[in-house]
């Protein structure tokens, strides 16, 4: 029930008005917070993993939801984007669609069974224009499949296709975390020769790269990273990326169970676009 208020209250409130009300419900200790993390080691493979994970039912039921919700018959006449990081990959999209007279190509790691996707049909002007990739773990490749079989636009893949040409858009939000050689998905990533590269919901700050249980999904415990930020732009800069933006999410983590040093900027993700470096 108290997930449910908070859902409510999330869609339908000013954030910022929601985000005073939280800390007011925290204060009095009407709720607690909730914290998603638990522990700090030193790599992924020493948290303790447990239960499915990403491949939970109820959790792929939950994101089904939401993106049904996105581009459903309810969601006429123009649905609420829920974050700001749809909102980033939809601009990004209108920008590149503009400037091009053919439909853009988009690849997104990690996009569960549509969820970038759905954002974007949802508030593009020109949806038709683009063309969309998503990679995910198999069970969410089938999720998306269900949801948009009838859909040429959007194809679901288990690996990053090996041939894919002329990718405009690269876009991974909350995923690069969950991959245990993080650095080699960029470099993989990259190797596609996107134009832009545009890393949302990322876990990261100044402090040195550590790993931690999240613990999000109801009976799971998934190994992911939080990264330090500087690693990032120099991984991408190898590959010939220069950060052209980086902002903090609304979105505000409570990281009370960690050391300051090691908690997120004011407790906030990171939304990062790397542009192709031109000389
Ligand atoms: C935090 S969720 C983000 C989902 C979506 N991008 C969004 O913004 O709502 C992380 C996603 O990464 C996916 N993921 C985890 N490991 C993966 C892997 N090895 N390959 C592809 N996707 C993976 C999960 O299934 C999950 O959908």
């Amino acid at each position: 029930m108290r997930e449910l208020v908070t859902q409510v209250a999330a869609r339908t409130l000013p954030p910022a008005l929601f985000a005073r009300l939280r800390q007011i419900v925290f204060r009095l200790k009407l709720a607690e917070p909730r914290r998603i993390w638990r522990g700090v080691f030193q790599h992924v493979r020493d948290v303790p993993a447990r239960g499915p994970g990403y491949a939970d039912d109820a959790h792929r039921a939950a994101v089904i939801r939401e993106v049904e919700r996105l581009v459903g018959p309810g969601s006429r006449p123009r649905p609420t984007l829920d974050d700001d990081s749809g909102a980033l990959l939809s601009l990004l999209c209108a920008v590149v669609s503009a400037q091009r007279s053919g439909p853009i190509r988009v690849l997104d790691f990690g996009g569960g069974p549509g969820v970038g996707y759905a954002q974007v049909q949802a508030s593009l002007c020109a949806p038709h224009q683009i063309e969309y990739h998503v990679v995910e773990l198999a069970s969410v490749c089938e999720d998306g499949r269900r949801l948009f079989g009838h859909d040429p636009q959007i194809q679901f893949h288990a690996s990053i296709p090996s041939r894919l040409s002329s990718v405009d858009i690269v876009h991974a939000a909350g995923s690069l975390e969950a991959i245990e050689d993080w650095q080699g998905l960029l470099r993989a990533l990259c190797r596609l020769d996107p134009r832009w590269v545009l890393l949302t919901g990322v876990c990261c700050g100044d402090f040195e790269t550590f790993a931690s249980a999240l613990m999000l999904i109801k009976g799971s415990a998934i190994p992911m990273w939080l990264l330090n930020g500087r690693a990032i732009v120099d991984v991408m800069a190898e590959c010939g990326y220069a950060l052209q933006l980086r902002t903090l999410l609304e979105r505000v983590h409570v990281q009370d169970n960690f050391p300051p040093s090691l908690r997120l900027p004011r407790g906030h993700p990171s939304a990062m676009l790397f542009g192709k470096s031109v000389d």
